[in-house]
């Protein structure tokens, strides 16, 4: 049953922000390219009807990315909705009937964790769960303990081969993109290790604020909310051993064994910021500690990597919105080294836009010998329709093939890394809007060169 397609899709939080926001949207794009068509059930508890939903989802689509007209009459005719209280069994006892004849199901929970508990006990009473998988958004669990409950309460009724936990991060093109590079490139292996390169920086920045999530983001902060989960897989893709086989476990064995690799957070490798106004927010306390920006240094202890930094700085209120890849060379050693200015490097751009470089120093002046850096671009051919992250993810979870999500292991140990340092009492420094986070952070990184700062052009 595992790579059979699902033949119905139920999804749970439909009067909510995600649904509106993206799973509309994504439902549309599937449909427009021939991915779905099967019954769609929305269920929330609003005392809504179904032609209410039907308006929710006419305006989602107005207002994100565009209706479609004969995407959207489709859409139309296989939307279904179930109004309910997740604690009530005549709720599920109306997604059994609207499901029908469909015999693999696909449960999409976008709900708050809270709720997994309930509605998951409740398709099992139903009879719902029976050959079925089950889709949860991040975050998943706030931190060790919560995830491993989280993953009890799913495994009391699904198989992990059934569940697929969303990091919409691994749906970009530009993520997968590191994988093809590394591994079709015969030129990288031979310098794609502790020999040739000095260190990573990653960074993740976005010049705007929490956008009106004052509660959520007070209680998940920084590290929690990208670096846990979108970030360490971005690392994963990078320092990850090439796979035995290309189907999803030995992916996933491969980014698990990385994680292995890491020690956990210690208080002198990370530094905390939160920008000035933050506790002024809606939602969030006054006085609170939650960061809202985060430069840490992790280790991976293999072979390949040992003694080599890998950095992550991430924030909300930075001077661009950006997430670039910057791989630092070690310089040439021989009587030329004291020409070489810069180190070359790698550059990989996910967002805005993605753009591969290779940086190298050329001379620009034979008198003095003096050289600047030129970088060679290998940037991928933009896609007129590509995917959004959320389709290729939503597509991928019907399909059933799990590569692009979190599988327990990796998930629990990418907690185990932050977790005693997000216990820890550690200091959260101010920082200006607009500006690159806290000068700690400079300081983190003094000895390696210096942060990089992604520049738009
Ligand atoms: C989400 C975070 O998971 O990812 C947001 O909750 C963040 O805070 C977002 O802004 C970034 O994703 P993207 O795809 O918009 O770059």
């Amino acid at each position: 049953m595992d790579h059979l397609p699902s033949d119905a899709l139920v999804f749970f939080g439909a009067t909510g922000d995600l649904a509106y926001k993206k799973i509309f949207p994504s439902l549309q794009a599937m449909i427009k390219r021939g991915n779905l068509d099967m019954p769609v059930i929305g269920v929330a508890k609003a005392g809504w009807n179904l032609d209410q939903m039907k308006a929710r989802a006419k305006d989602s689509l107005e207002k994100h990315g565009g209706l479609d007209t004969t995407a959207f009459a489709k859409l139309i005719k296989l939307l279904r909705y179930v109004d309910g209280d997740y604690n009530d069994p005549a709720t599920f006892a109306a997604i059994k009937k609207e499901l029908g004849a469909a015999q693999r199901p696909a449960h999409y929970l976008a709900i708050p964790p809270v709720l997994f508990g309930k509605v998951v006990e409740q398709l099992g009473a139903s009879g719902c769960a029976k050959n079925a998988r089950v889709i949860v958004e991040k975050p998943f669990g706030t931190d060790l303990a919560s995830a491993q409950d989280l993953n009890r309460i799913l495994f009391s009724q699904f198989p992990e081969s059934s569940i697929f936990r969303i990091d919409h991060y691994l749906g970009k093109r530009a993520v997968n993109n590191m994988l093809f590079f590394r591994f079709v490139n015969s030129f990288l292996e031979p310098f794609w290790n502790r020999n040739a390169i000095e260190s990573f920086q990653i960074t993740m920045a976005e010049d705007f604020g929490i956008q009106g999530r004052g509660a959520f983001y007070d209680a998940t902060g920084t590290i929690r909310d990208v670096i846990q989960n979108h970030l360490f897989q971005v690392i994963a893709n990078f320092a990850m051993e090439p796979p035995k086989r290309r189907d999803s476990e030995s992916i996933r064995n491969e980014k698990v064994s990385v994680l292995k690799a890491i020690t956990p957070l210690e208080a002198n490798s990370v530094v905390r910021g939160q920008f000035r106004g933050f506790t002024s927010e809606d939602g969030v306390a006054p006085g609170s500690k939650t960061e809202t920006f985060a430069a840490l240094r992790l280790d991976i202890n293999t072979p390949r990597w040992q003694g080599v930094p890998f950095f992550v700085r991430a924030g909300k209120n930075l001077p661009v919105t950006c997430t670039e890849i910057l791989v630092r060379f070690r310089r040439a050693q021989n009587v030329y080294s004291d020409l070489a200015t810069a180190p070359n490097h790698l550059r990989f751009r996910i967002s805005p836009n993605v753009q591969f470089a290779l940086g190298m120093l050329v001379m620009v002046d034979d008198d003095k010998m003096t050289g600047m850096v030129k970088e060679l671009e290998g940037t991928p051919v933009p896609i007129s329709n590509e995917k959004d992250a959320y389709e290729r993810v939503l597509t991928d979870a019907i399909a059933g093939d799990a590569t692009l999500f979190a599988r327990q292991d990796y998930v629990e140990e990418a907690w185990r890394i932050v977790d005693p340092y997000l216990k820890s009492d550690s200091p959260v420094y101010g920082y200006e809007p607009k500006s690159w986070g806290p000068v700690e952070a400079d300081k983190l990184m003094e000895a390696a060169g210096g942060w990089h700062k992604p520049q738009l052009d």
